[in-house]
């Protein structure tokens, strides 16, 4: 009996000195990041089999960017609150300058886990994004925004449980990871001035093999924007509000080789508001934006998009070549401009629910009453389909659709151009 209490005590022991649980230390009225940073670069030990804690009934002052050291098997955990700087010109001349990582929070290496707090009191990072966006209405203070969280390289990574109270603008980006699995995050960015929450895309998903669900979203641009490269991505089981819905081909500007392929497949049902009534329900619409620039045209393939419940969306279903930097100008005229995006075996099958029909949805020649918007040059799409499609328009007026039947060479699924919705044989 004792032989064996020993062994116990020692396994339990050799167990708990391999774990190192470290406390971030909190200085009232400092930035927090320095001692932070001081430690990791310091302490080995919190690198590996480690917990990095901010702790419950602490409200931390991230006020400059951290970028934590290649970590394994770590988890780290948001138990208390965090806040930005709330000085945008400081905060902007940080971002501006060569030494910031691209991020405000940078985390690399494998096993690696990002999660939040489970009290809805505690775990929120507020980031003052309302200052932002109110200033924001001076072109000035458009620049140099920073980013939120990027998992840079990740090899098996979790971020779980996450809050972020009105971010600045970008929230998430696994950009470059593998194996990692995005849930149960909750990501507010609602004004309450009329200053729109401008660039606060909540997921941008370069990467492979990455899981997507239970993630609650109120923004003011892309739930999910998929660059490239990018592929086995899974976006199910979510909720988003107010922004542009699930979009691929807008990221990767000046980027990478575009390779946006293999199976995006993504189930999205509504399920109600997890924040109290003040939010209005308004889920804008779900895009595909084919192009960001010409030298980023970002071929897509093999696309699925099911499942999907629409409350009041404005254009549910849109599907544009007519995408450019507009930052750099005109809209190209030339023909590698028209010819070089392909768009193959892309399916969006069953859409329920309301389009919004009160205002316009902001494409020409539209009556905004449109459940699809196929906005296509000659030649370049096959395979493009919609099927079961069942929605009907708040002001209870027909659904209609936009479709130039000269751009596509498969029955679509609806009777191909600018009018009634009429579901066709592989519609039905
Ligand atoms: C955050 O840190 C800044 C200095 O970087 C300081 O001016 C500010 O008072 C701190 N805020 C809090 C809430 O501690
Ligand atoms: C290194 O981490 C250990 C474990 O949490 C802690 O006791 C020690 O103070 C840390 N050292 C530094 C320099 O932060
Ligand atoms: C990551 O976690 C898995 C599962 O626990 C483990 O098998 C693997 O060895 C870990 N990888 C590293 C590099 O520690
Ligand atoms: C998911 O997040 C909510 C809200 O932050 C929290 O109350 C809940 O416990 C979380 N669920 C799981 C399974 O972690
Ligand atoms: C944590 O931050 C959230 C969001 O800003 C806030 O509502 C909550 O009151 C804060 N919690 C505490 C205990 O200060
Ligand atoms: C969509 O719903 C149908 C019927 O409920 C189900 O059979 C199918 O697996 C779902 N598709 C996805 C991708 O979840
Ligand atoms: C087409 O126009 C774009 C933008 O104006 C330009 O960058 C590109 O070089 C042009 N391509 C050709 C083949 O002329």
């Amino acid at each position: 009996m004792r032989f064996l209490h020993l062994i116990s005590a020692l396994c339990s022991a050799s167990l708990a000195a391999a774990w190192t649980t470290y406390v971030v230390p909190h200085s009232p009225g400092n930035d927090d990041t320095p001692a932070l940073a001081a430690a990791l670069a310091a302490n080995k030990s919190l690198l590996t089999d480690a917990t990095i804690l901010f702790q419950k009934g602490i409200t931390y002052n991230i006020s400059t960017p951290i970028s934590f050291p290649k970590l394994q098997n770590v988890v780290v955990s948001i138990e208390g609150n965090i806040t930005y700087a709330a000085d945008i010109k400081k905060t902007q001349a940080i971002v501006k300058s060569s030494s910031f990582p691209g991020h405000w929070f940078t985390f690399s290496g494998t096993n690696v886990t990002l999660a939040g707090s489970q009290d809805p009191n505690w775990g929120w990072v507020n980031a003052n994004g309302q200052k932002w966006w109110d200033a924001m209405q001076k072109v000035s203070s458009r620049v140099n925004r920073p980013h939120g969280w990027a998992f840079k390289g990740v090899t098996n990574g979790e971020i779980v449980n996450m809050k972020l109270w009105q971010p600045v603008a970008w929230s998430f980006s696994v950009s470059g990871s593998d194996n990692v699995h995005i849930h149960n995050n909750t990501i507010i960015a609602v004004s309450y001035s009329s200053s729109s929450p401008s660039n606060t895309d909540a997921f941008d998903a370069g990467g492979t093999n990455l899981l997507f669900e239970n993630n609650v979203v109120y923004n003011g641009d892309d739930c999910l924007a998929v660059g490239s490269p990018a592929s086995n991505i899974v976006f199910r089981n979510s909720y988003c509000n107010g922004g542009h819905g699930l979009s691929v081909g807008s990221l990767g500007k000046g980027g990478a080789v575009a390779d946006v392929q293999n199976i995006l497949r993504i189930r999205f049902t509504g399920q109600g508001s997890r924040v109290g009534p003040e939010v209005k329900e308004l889920l804008k619409s779900t895009i595909i934006e084919c192009l960001l620039d010409i030298s980023d045209r970002i071929p897509l393939f093999s696309i699925t998009w099911s499942n999907i419940t629409l409350k009041k969306v404005k254009l549910p279903i849109y599907v544009t070549q007519h995408y450019w930097d507009q930052n750099v100008g005109k809209e190209p005229t030339n023909s590698s401009y028209q010819t070089s995006t392909s768009i193959d075996t892309i399916t969006f099958q069953n859409f329920q629910g309301t389009i919004d029909d009160s205002k316009g949805n902001g494409v020409t020649g539209s009556t905004g009453k449109e459940v699809v918007v196929f906005d296509l040059f000659q030649g370049t799409a096959k395979s493009l389909l919609a099927k079961t499609i069942s929605t009907t328009t708040v002001s209870g007026s027909n659904v209609m659709v936009m479709c130039d039947p000269s751009t596509v060479s498969n029955d679509v699924g609806f009777k191909c151009w600018d009018g009634l919705y009429e579901p066709t044989a592989a519609g039905a």
